[in-house]
């Protein structure tokens, strides 16, 4: 369900609803600067609308620029590599992250001691017509909702139990409720959707999900995965070059569409935490 922003323009630049969520901001003047519209503001509109489309503007120049600039949003999220994770495909990935292919929904930092509560996403080059790489995003507040009750019943007894070994930087092991509560008190899913079968996929992490009769563990699976992957709650962002998009991991779901291998497809993407910062409730190790 798209909720109206309550105004037409932020800074003279105007603003329309996306489809089925979010906003987007296009800039009055091409080129007008993105470091110009009122972060707090911006905020705001991420917290209300859950994700926020700024296109039209001039993004950040580089690394170093887009650190700069999150850091007006709040307190970064440091990650061993440092703050920008560069979103390119690697010639060998050693992560799916880094593969061309299909990405299941999840939220970042699951495995940190901190979860961040803004993704700032700068579209360094588009994927190219035709290539694929649309980021997906859904709205599990919306799913829960509008959920029939007998299959949120369902999902409410559901723990999943999610474990990588494999690389360094992103290794751990986080437990959660799938029904879950997001820090300003209303119910959200924290899910890390299973591979489809005969998918690829590297450092894939172990996942058990425990709670109901191991015979109801595919209506689970099914029922869910039907509901986040809905129109009515799916965004899913077809990137342009200079795209900066925001988005609230608290609340959203997220995965990426497989594209075009060697496609010129280059995303830089910065954590922001909360405030305060939220300590990752489902960390075990
Ligand atoms: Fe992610």
């Amino acid at each position: 369900m798209t909720t109206t922003p309550d105004t037409t323009h932020l800074a003279g630049h105007p603003l329309t609803a996306l489809e089925p969520f979010g906003v987007r901001v296009d800039a009055a003047r091409p080129g007008a600067p993105v470091t110009d519209l009122p972060v707090p503001r911006l905020r705001e509109l991420v917290r209300e609308h859950h994700l926020l489309l700024l296109r039209g503007f001039t993004g950040p120049g580089g690394p170093g620029e887009l650190t700069d600039y999150s850091a007006r949003w709040g307190e970064i999220g440091m990650w061993p590599y440092g703050a920008v994770l560069e979103l390119v495909e690697h010639d060998d990935p050693d992560d799916h992250i880094f593969d061309h292919r299909y990405v299941p929904l999840h939220w970042d930092g699951m495995y940190r001691e901190q979860v961040p509560e803004f993704q700032v996403f700068h579209c360094v080059s588009a994927p190219g017509e035709g290539n694929g790489g649309r980021t997906t995003f859904t709205q599990t507040e919306a799913v829960l909702r509008e959920a029939e009750p007998g299959r949120r019943a369902l999902w409410e007894q559901v723990t999943g139990r999610y474990r990588r070994e494999v690389s360094q930087v992103y290794a751990g092991e986080s437990v959660s409720p799938v029904v879950t509560t997001h820090p300003d008190g209303f119910p959200v899913i924290r899910y890390n959707e299973p591979v489809p079968p005969g998918e690829e996929f590297l450092n894939h992490p172990d996942l058990e999900f425990t709670g109901v009769p191991a015979e109801r563990l595919a209506e689970f699976h099914a029922t869910l995965q039907e509901a986040l992957h809905d129109p009515r709650h799916l965004y899913a962002h077809e990137w342009r070059t200079d795209d900066v998009v925001v988005a609230d991991n608290y609340t959203l779901l997220h995965g990426r569409e497989a594209f075009a291998s060697r496609s010129p497809r280059h995303l830089r993407r910065v954590h922001v935490l909360g405030t305060p910062p939220l300590t990752n409730p489902a960390l075990v190790r």
